[in-house]
């Protein structure tokens, strides 16, 4: 537990520039009172005290401003920066390393039991106001604005904003557009939506067709190097974006 509170402590300094020393991250950072509330809380939770853990989460509560359910599993180094008015539910789970602002939410949008909300992986960033709804993972290294509204999940090392959430460009889609730049074809004309079908479809293609032309330049390369590549004429019709967009206008 104590070993904890030092880990807690040297993350706090290395994460908020405003911290000066142990001392004052000590006695003056209420997100680290509520983090050693809640270990006391889930280990009652473990024990099956439900209602003493409760009491315990009520209280941590009281004092802080945030509510984290005992039930919830947190991993280490978790600093939740200001933490008045976060609220973290029973199956919510935060990885190791993560940062939560003030006024987010874990949460869940189903009245069943069982799984129901989000799972943070490790390192992930949590804007201030943010709300992350519904049994999904927020990939590793994934980082939320601030206020965004998360419904779906997000892959690791992205970053997502707005209402509800959007992906900004991760290295993959500038690997895809660049691509399909080549290609004489504009995937983001399609719309980024992850929800769209034909632009997730798209995006499928696009990444298929540029990995064979990859491979085809490999073999030709290869094919170079032994002096047997083959004459212009026998590589066939190439891909025609031109045509595809056609199809799509039309
Ligand atoms: C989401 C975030 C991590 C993005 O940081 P970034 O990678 O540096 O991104 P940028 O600032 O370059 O912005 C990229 C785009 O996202 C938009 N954007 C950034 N944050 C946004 C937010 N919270 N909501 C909506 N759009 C946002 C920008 O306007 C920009 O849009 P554009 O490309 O159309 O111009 C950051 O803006 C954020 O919200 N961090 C949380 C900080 C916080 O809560 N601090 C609390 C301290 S008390």
């Amino acid at each position: 537990m104590f070993r904890h509170l030092r880990e807690d402590i040297a993350c706090i300094l290395e994460r908020d520039p405003a911290a000066r020393n142990g001392f004052e991250v000590l006695t003056c950072y209420p997100g680290l009172h509520a983090l050693f509330l809640h270990r006391l809380a889930h280990a009652l939770w473990i024990w099956r005290l439900f209602w003493l853990a409760r009491w315990m989460s009520h209280w941590g509560r009281f004092l802080t401003g945030i509510e984290i359910h005992p039930g919830a599993v947190l991993g280490r180094r978790v600093f939740i920066d200001h933490g008045f008015g976060v609220v973290i539910g029973e199956t919510a789970e935060v990885g190791d390393d993560c940062t939560i602002y003030q006024g987010v939410t874990l949460g869940g949008t189903s009245l069943n039991g069982g799984k129901r909300h989000p799972t943070l992986e490790r390192d992930v960033v949590v804007g201030a106001g943010a709300k992350i709804l519904g049994p999904f993972t927020v990939g590793a290294g994934a980082r939320i604005g601030s206020n965004a509204v998360v419904v779906r999940a997000v892959p690791a090392g992205a970053t997502a904003v707005g209402i509800p959430a959007r992906v900004l460009h991760d290295e993959s889609d500038k690997r895809r557009e660049a691509h399909a730049a080549r290609m004489g074809f504009s995937a983001y004309a399609l719309g980024q939506s992850l929800d769209d079908p034909l632009a997730i479809a798209l995006h499928s293609l696009i990444d298929h067709a540029a990995e064979q032309g990859e491979q085809i330049e490999q073999i030709l390369a290869a094919l170079d190097k032994l002096g047997a590549r083959p004459s212009e004429a026998s590589h066939g019709h190439g891909f025609d974006a031109r045509k595809l967009n056609e199809l799509l206008d039309g």
